[in-house]
This record gives structure tokens, sequence and C-alpha cells, in this order.
């Protein structure tokens, strides 16, 4: 059957202040071979033919790169395959007359704005606080110049896959952020250029993720689980390790240095 129909069942909530509530839609001919937002975006053009809202969800590059367009399916971000952003799941892994729910991200960091749209500015807090390295502006130095291991920097450029999607908070009991910013902290605490501010940057990232209300990590492993780019949970063990030399007297001097 190259064609099936889906029941969903869709949050609806006009603004952040709305209730919000599940709407069923029967949507049929569907193709196995559309994505999921392709999927939404034939429920939409039905809806706006009929005269109603269309679903508000969020996307950009739909090739798994952008982080945009996480989303509950059925209880789980990004939905059921591992290792896969909303828009690249296919309709082929649905079956036939399937229900499938479909919801906002739920954190307490993560506001509802309208829909499936969820408001993830304080990722980009945490990011503003420290994802950064400083740098002498000028022509660009020769890359031979700071030779890498080839073993850190793989293990940096894992970390650096991070999308910044959310689904790890989406999918950690406590709404922790602590993938999301371990996989930051690495990226950077482990190349050359980003030792000078390594034991200052893990602190006021940390830092910045408490106040924009994320919760703390209990080690569920959910969030390793959720991610689509499989962010090692590694990556907290580092920073965890980090916040904890950036307490000592050897780091708080090197902190003081690095101001
Ligand atoms: S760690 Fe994974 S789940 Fe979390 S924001 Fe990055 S890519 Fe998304
Ligand atoms: S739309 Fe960019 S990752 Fe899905």
């Amino acid at each position: 059957m190259s064609q099936i129909t889906v029941n969903l069942k869709v949050w609806r909530q006009a603004s952040p202040g709305d209730a919000g509530r599940l709407v069923d839609y029967r949507v049929d001919g569907i193709s196995r071979d559309m994505s999921f937002l392709e999927m939404l975006d034939v429920v939409n053009d039905g809806l706006i033919r009929k005269g109603d809202e269309p679903i508000a969800f969020d996307s950009d590059c739909r090739e798994g790169i952008c982080g945009a367009c996480g989303m509950m399916i059925d209880g789980i971000p990004h939905g059921p395959n591992r290792a896969t952003t909303t828009c690249q799941l296919h309709m082929r892994h649905f079956r036939d007359g399937q229900t499938v729910t479909i919801e906002p991200f739920r954190a307490r960091a993560f506001p509802v704005l309208r829909d499936l749209i969820v408001d993830r500015a304080a990722l980009d807090q945490i990011i503003e606080s420290g994802g950064f390295i400083s740098a002498n502006t000028g022509s660009a130095p020769e890359a031979n110049m700071i030779p890498i291991p080839k073993p850190v920097q793989e293990l940096s450029m894992d970390a650096a896959e991070c999308i910044g999607c959310g689904a790890c908070v989406a999918a950690c009991p406590n709404g922790s952020a602590m993938l999301f910013t371990g996989a930051k902290v690495t990226h950077l605490g482990l190349l050359p250029q980003g030792q000078p501010e390594r034991l200052r940057r893990v602190g006021v990232m940390v830092a910045r993720m408490d106040l924009e209300g994320f919760g703390g990590c209990t080690n569920f492993g959910e969030c390793h689980e959720a991610c689509p780019k499989e962010i090692s949970i590694d990556t907290i063990t580092r920073m965890n390790r980090d916040f904890l030399r950036a307490g000592l007297p050897s780091g708080r001097a090197a902190v003081a240095q690095s101001d």
C-alpha cells in the first residue's frame, strides 16, 4: 500500500496563555514517502482551504541540521526512530489507520508559544553566556600551526554535532539541559583554542542553565536516547569534571586570569 490514513491528535493552543487541547484530524491519502512535516503540510493545506487556522509548527532546513522541528510524537521527542529529527522521519514508519498524538516539547524552560511551537531561547542564552572562544582578529592563521590529535578532534566534532533542538530537555523528567550544555562545553573545551576560557566557560554556562529554569541531572539517560545526533552522555561527565576543577583553588586562579 503506497498511501495510508493516519488519525492525528494534535495539540492546539492559540497563545501562551491559552489552556490548549488535543484536536482530532483524520488524514487520508498520505504517501509513505512523505516526511512527517510534509504530512503536516498536507493537513494544513486542508485546514486553510476550509478557512481554519493551520497547525503552527517550526521547521527550517528540513534535513536534520537546524534543530527547529522538534515536537513530541506519541510521547517521544522527534518520534519513534532513533537518531532521527522530525523532518527526517518518514510516514513509512507508521501503520495505515494508526493514531498519532503530536504535542509540543514540554519543559519549564520552553514555554509554548502556539500549537507545536515552543520558545527555545533559553538554550541561546546558555550559548551566549560562554559558548565562544576569544581570538585575535586578523587573517586566518596557518591551520597546521595548532596540531590537534585525531582522537581529540573526533571527540570534539562529535560533540559539535549538537543542533540545539532541545529534545534532550523534553525527554528528561527533570527538564535538564545538561546534555546540550555538556556538548558545547566538550566541543570547545577539548580544542586548544578553547583552553584559555575553559574553566570560566563551564561556570557561567552551568549558572545560566540554572537561571533559565532547567532542572538538574539525576542520571536518567533519557536525553541521550532522545538525541537525534546521539550526543554521548560522557559530555556531561566531562562538564561535571571541569565544573569541579573550576571550584578548586587552582581553577579559581585560572578563571581569574581569564577574566
Ligand atoms: S544534545 Fe542532542 S537532543 Fe540535546 S539539543 Fe543537542 S542535538 Fe538536540
Ligand atoms: S527542520 Fe531543521 S532539523 Fe528539522
